[in-house]
């Protein structure tokens, strides 16, 4: 039986950890690692939808295999993950060469499928288990043996305008906080070092059924943990994060300082539209009160441009929030209108030419304050976790801050997954350049 298996992985950490759980199911149903396109005979697409250019990618990269299709007929193409769910059958129309498409709560079935289409060649698609599958009680594969990602929630109830995500991933689930708990001391004990906590809003995290900040009491739970390790979190929503929040990441020593927290936009009026739940002068509260209680932390960001109806004013209130608030990065996106949300009935009116100027004028003040706020760092000594080799330099390291800011330092391979003390000396808008002591 045709048993090598390749997954290239698009789009956010939730895919990345889905990816984990199908290679997981696969080799526990005996299929084995192809290190390769070429090798594989089963080949799967775990992909995005969040924007239109996310698609356009996974597209190009699919035809791309149409001469190797071509020569081997029996290659199985899989099209895994958020966009199989949004399209339904359209991709099969679209790229003909794919065999199969599974949505993301399906992907418990992804053995079965291969093996059906294997014996059957027939197209399949498996779509439509929104919310009913547990997927943390599935074989799970760990790319890394010292960073992991553990779920504390599935989908997402908020329904921002322009979001996609509610409609692939379904309405919010929560793990029960005993089974992430067994997970992490799980991973501790085999050694992991850092520990990201998962959820499209963490700060929405109820698992212990109570009207509070759950999440602030898991990781109270989750750093009681014996050990030597780091824990992390993404995404925050700053209608749900809290001042109890900050003071948790200030006082509990496992927790990094580095706090995301998408803004999406500067002005009220378009925070209306967009369904955030927050005003700009409540994202600069929470932004005051983050830094009082954790003074040398991060704080990250995410921005939508050319949302419809953004006009020269809109995007002014914009720039001054991104100014003020002296991000350390922030992600800048180009509004994409998504099938199924409220903003795609709203006309897009802000024209390709305006986005790209906008998106050009955020990046290089952003570009400036980030490189700012890491020359704060020169001088400093900070622990860090050595996470690869840099591909660029030979004895090249790369690490991160508590902070998460990436760092890049001479050194032997096999500290990679250890913390080690480093002194900055450099620093450019992306990295820190230190020597090990
Ligand atoms: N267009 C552009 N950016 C989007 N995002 C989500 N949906 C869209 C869209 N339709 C961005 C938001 C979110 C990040 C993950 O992707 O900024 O925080
Ligand atoms: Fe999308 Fe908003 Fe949910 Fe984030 S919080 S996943 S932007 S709907």
């Amino acid at each position: 039986m045709p048993k090598k298996i390749y997954i290239r992985t698009f789009g956010c950490q939730m895919n990345f950890r889905d990816s984990e759980f199908v290679k997981g199911l696969l080799l526990d149903e005996g299929f084995e690692e192809a290190g390769s396109f070429d090798t594989a005979d089963i080949i799967l697409f775990n992909t995005c939808s969040v924007r239109k250019h996310a698609e356009e990618r996974v597209y190009a990269n699919i035809w791309n295999l149409k001469g190797m299709k071509k020569k081997r007929p029996h290659l199985v193409i899989g099209v895994i993950g958020c966009m199989a769910q949004a399209k339904i059958d359209e991709i099969f129309d679209d790229v003909p060469i794919v065999d199969f498409t599974c949505g993301p709560d399906n992907e418990p079935e992804i053995p079965q499928l291969i093996k059906k289409i294997l014996k059957d060649r027939a197209n399949i698609a498996a779509l439509d288990m929104i919310g009913r599958t547990r997927k943390e009680l599935f074989p799970s594969h760990r790319e890394s043996a010292f960073k992991a990602y553990v779920s504390i929630s599935y989908g997402c109830d908020n329904f921002c305008s322009y979001c996609i995500v509610p409609y692939v991933r379904g309405r919010e689930r929560w793990r029960r906080p005993k089974d992430i708990i067994q997970e992490v001391k799980g991973l501790i004990g085999r050694g992991y070092k850092e520990i990201t906590l998962l959820g499209q809003n963490v700060n929405s995290y109820r698992g212990y059924g109570s009207k509070g900040d759950d999440f602030v009491k898991l990781l109270e739970e989750i750093n009681n943990i014996e050990g030597d390790f780091w824990i992390r979190f993404i995404t925050s929503h700053p209608k749900d994060a809290s001042e109890r929040l900050f003071k948790a990441m200030g006082s509990l020593g496992k927790v990094c300082e580095h706090l995301h927290l998408p803004l999406q936009s500067g002005s009220d009026r378009i925070l209306k539209l967009m369904n955030r739940g927050y005003r700009s002068k409540d994202y600069i509260s929470l932004a005051e009160s983050y830094r009082k209680y954790v003074p040398d932390g991060s704080l990250t960001t995410d921005i939508i441009v050319g949302f419809p109806t953004e006009s020269e004013n809109d995007f002014c209130h914009t720039v001054r929030m991104l100014k003020g608030l002296e991000f350390d990065s922030s992600y800048i996106f180009k509004y994409s209108p998504r099938p199924y949300t409220k903003a795609a009935s709203l006309k897009d009116d802000v024209p390709e030419k305006v986005k790209a100027e906008r998106n050009n004028i955020l990046l290089e003040i952003q570009n400036k304050l980030s490189r700012e706020a890491n020359e704060k760092s020169i001088g400093t000594v900070q622990e860090i976790l050595i996470d690869g080799v840099n591909p660029k330099i030979a004895s090249g390291l790369t690490g991160r801050t508590r902070t998460n800011r990436i760092v890049l330092i001479d050194g032997e391979g096999s500290l990679v997954g250890k913390f080690i003390r480093v002194k900055f000396k450099d620093a450019t808008c992306s990295t820190l350049r230190g020597t090990a002591l």
